[in-house]
């Protein structure tokens, strides 16, 4: 007798989502969730106790990812789902969370119908995507295919002057040792992640579903001025050498270059700025802000980033004031593979849930996956498009309709001879 399908719940979606916005440090000014906190670890233990209810096999790799695995009646290669628990400050309570959440609601209901995987199904939330815990975007999914250096984690600090590498160690230590480290694409058929759209394309056409085409690459940057602080009343206006002058120069010029730029997809944001020492009756002699800029197609951003940082060293040229750019984070333009698009849209279609094809402008995990496994994305609405602040959300409805993709997609795949 063929089995009845379980509709993923709503509900059940809606309350786990609700839940884990508990584990949060700024309760009642959106969530703050960084890499490896004590909400973190809160959070993650709340997963595995579901996960492991499940009868996944559960555990931490080195480098601070968290996997439950699903085994299959055969062996590898295995369809990876995945997303992440960290947040940005003051962030919501969807970016990620939902992708993960969806995940473990997706193998609930193929248990449930008693569904049997040829392929091992691993849940993967991935460390530090956001990059505001540790200065670094992605680096859970990065290290995870060998592409960051042990190194480089011992070298990443967070606020506390704790380094990535001991606090995933750390991390490790309290839920063990999974079935592997490292992502080895001879041993992954796919890479499935869902996650919330974060701008307001599918809400102004009307999709509960979008299935992504490529995702936007972003460099990310320090950029540190250098002037010369100096009395504020006594100090003639000529002869000043203003870092904070230098800074306002400098963000008007970014604003100015992007109007400029050829691609209505590229983008610049300074989202921090500081100076040093910051006093009202201080010219500072020194200031800092960040720099991320985007585009979805590698050569736009390579002109962006050259035309960028060429107008930042002429203002300070032009002041005389000296510059040391630190590029903190690098993740490039890619496209998604096209035959699991393909089988997305067509998994959507049997299920009869139109869905609209896009470009991400945010950066995701997924896209360090897509250099090396065939990857896919399912994106739901975010209202009003809001996103990484607190007014971020998503209806559970829209929610369950991505779910159900994405189970569906997990079942084909994880039945799909072509891959021994
Ligand atoms: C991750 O959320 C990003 O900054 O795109
Ligand atoms: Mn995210
Ligand atoms: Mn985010």
């Amino acid at each position: 007798m063929k089995q009845k399908k379980v509709r993923p719940s709503k509900t059940r979606i809606e309350e786990r989502i609700s839940e884990i916005s508990t584990f949060n440090l700024t309760p009642g000014q959106g969530t703050t969730r960084p890499t490896f906190s004590e909400p973190y670890i809160a959070a993650s233990k709340y997963l595995f106790d579901i996960m492991e209810g499940l009868g996944l096999e559960t555990g931490v790799t080195c480098h601070g990812n968290m996997i439950a695995t699903w085994e299959g009646e055969n062996n590898q290669p295995g369809i990876l789902l995945g997303s992440h628990i960290d947040s940005v400050p003051h962030g919501g309570n969807y970016d990620g969370v939902t992708g993960v959440i969806a995940a473990i609601e997706a193998v609930q209901c193929l248990k449930k119908e008693g569904f049997k995987p040829l392929k091992p199904v691993h849940i993967i939330v991935f460390a530090e995507e956001e990059g505001t815990t540790f200065g670094h975007m992605l680096v859970g999914s990065k290290a995870s295919l060998g592409q960051i250096t042990q190194k480089k984690l011992a070298s990443l600090k967070n606020k506390e002057g704790k380094s990535y590498l001991e606090c995933a160690e750390k991390f490790q230590k309290i839920f063990g040792k999974p079935l592997f480290d490292y992502i080895r694409p001879e041993m992954t058929r796919a890479m499935l992640e869902l996650h919330v759209e974060q701008s307001v394309v599918l809400e102004e056409k009307n999709f509960q579903v979008g299935i992504v085409t490529e995702i936007a690459g972003a460099q990310e940057y320090i950029i540190s001025i250098k002037g010369l602080a100096n009395h504020a009343g006594a100090t003639p206006m000529k002869f000043r050498l203003d870092a904070v002058a230098g800074l306002g120069e400098a963000i008007v010029g970014i604003e100015k270059t992007i109007t400029k730029h050829k691609s209505p997809l590229g983008v610049a944001t300074v989202g921090s700025v500081s100076c040093f020492p910051g006093a009202a009756n201080i010219i500072a002699g020194e200031a800092s802000f960040s720099l991320d800029i985007r585009d979805v197609k590698k050569e736009n951003l390579e002109i962006l980033e050259r035309n960028m940082l060429s107008k930042i060293g002429k203002i300070m040229d032009k002041r005389n004031l000296s510059l040391e750019i630190n590029r903190t984070s690098s993740s490039i333009p890619i496209v998604l593979d096209e035959g699991i698009r393909s089988l997305l849209e067509e998994v959507a279609e049997d299920n009869n849930i139109p869905v609209l094809k896009m470009p991400s402008g945010a950066v995701h995990d997924s896209a360090e996956i897509a250099r090396f496994i065939p990857t896919g994305m399912i994106f739901v609405p975010s209202k009003n498009g809001r996103s990484h602040c607190s007014e971020e959300y998503t209806n559970a409805e829209d929610i369950t309709q991505g779910c159900t993709i994405l189970k569906e997609t997990i079942r084909k795949l994880s039945l799909d001879q072509i891959f021994k």
